[in-house]
């Protein structure tokens, strides 16, 4: 959990002049929090796959999937990254598709990744939660060895589908427990409140398993309060329409409860309208554990880097918020103590070196 302190040290923002600012945002170390790895599927290797798997693909060529990519909100994302998934069979896509993100992260300077899957658009389809699971953490394991980032799954249940397939996918994962840190919960938002998951979590939660719940990105606030209050979650992802209620926002506040913000996702899914009407800088100044993350980014416009470089530029936000945003990436981790203090220790030894 998160420290209570705030604000956590930081280095005046003067010091840091605002044209080296994106040199500051690249290269400073993060901890990505909100990413399905589904999503970072890009059309290039989804074209590829389904072509090594004679799988058909109901676009006729890369450029014509990526023209697709026009959303309205988030259902209208949802029925076509379901439908990317369909190319996904053997163990080796799951790597190849970890792996490549993986690249990316390393490139962003990402220390730590803490991965959504989404199980049960897999075992649908009849491919075995093993292969399924093996695969994302075999690139886990071999991203520590030789990319210096520490990657860890969340298994996502499908919040569109009913308490029982999620209970039923919990059984088929337990076998393979020791290769999973967490549950979230994700998927068409409206209509389907947290509270109908309380039992599987209540479950998960005695498993010694993170718990954690999209809530607030298209739905109310109502559904922020019954993820903290009904299913108990550790962090919120997204959570940006918390601010249309001041008790939620003072308990979050008190609480230092972590939101996993995504900017880029924010903007194509319509959340809302531009950039600049982003409420993160809003959340981050009323004293919110904000995080910044990319969410899906082969289908909306950028990895981490992209997503802290085009919300910096669109609100004008300043290297005592970059530092902010990168240290409670750190804090709201799932990782052990040592291993937080030694990337937060990295962080002040970047930001030193620019003053
Ligand atoms: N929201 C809900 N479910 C999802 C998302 C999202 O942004 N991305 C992938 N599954
Ligand atoms: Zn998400």
């Amino acid at each position: 959990m998160i420290a209570p302190a705030f604000p956590p040290s930081s280095p005046p923002a003067h010091a840091v002049p605002a044209e080296r600012l994106p040199e500051l945002l690249r290269r400073m170390p993060k901890a990505e929090l909100h990413i399905h790895i589904e999503g970072s599927l890009e059309p290039e290797l989804m074209f590829e796959m389904a072509r090594r798997n004679d799988v058909q693909l109901p676009y006729a060529s890369v450029d014509a999937l990526r023209t697709a990519y026009d959303f309205d909100n988030l259902q209208s994302f949802l029925d076509i990254y379901y439908a990317g998934a369909s190319v996904l069979l053997h163990e080796q896509d799951f790597y190849d598709m970890c792996w490549a993100y993986l690249e990316r992260a390393r490139a962003d300077n990402v220390r730590r990744a803490e991965i959504f899957f989404d199980p049960q658009t897999h075992t649908a389809r009849g491919v075995p939660m093993r292969t399924v699971i093996d695969g994302l953490h075999r690139a886990c394991e071999d991203a520590r060895a030789t990319l210096g980032v520490d990657a860890a799954l969340i298994l996502c249940f499908l919040r569109h589908l009913s308490e029982e397939e999620a209970f039923e996918t919990l059984e088929a994962a337990l076998p393979l427990r020791d290769r999973f840190i967490g549950v979230g919960l994700d998927s068409s938002e409206v209509g389907h409140p947290p509270e109908k998951f309380a039992r599987v979590f209540a479950r998960c939660r005695e498993l010694g398993l993170h718990l954690v719940a999209h809530a607030g990105e298209e739905g109310p606030p109502a559904y922020v309060w019954s993820a903290l209050d009904v299913l108990r979650v550790e962090r919120i992802d997204h959570g940006v329409q918390s601010s249309k209620d001041p008790a939620l926002m003072q308990r979050l506040a008190q609480d230092r409860m972590p939101l996993t913000v995504c900017p880029l996702s924010n903007l194509k899914l319509c959340v809302f309208p531009q950039l600049a009407q982003h409420n993160i800088r809003e959340l981050l100044d009323a004293g919110l554990a904000v995080t910044v993350n990319s969410d899906d980014p082969a289908y909306f416009g950028g990895y981490l880097n992209t997503n802290y470089l085009e919300i910096f530029a669109a609100t004008g936000m300043d290297a005592g918020h970059a530092y902010r945003l990168a240290r409670n990436s750190f804090e709201a981790s799932f990782a052990d103590e040592a291993s937080r203090a030694r990337w937060i220790g990295e962080l002040d030894a970047c930001f030193a070196s620019f003053a």
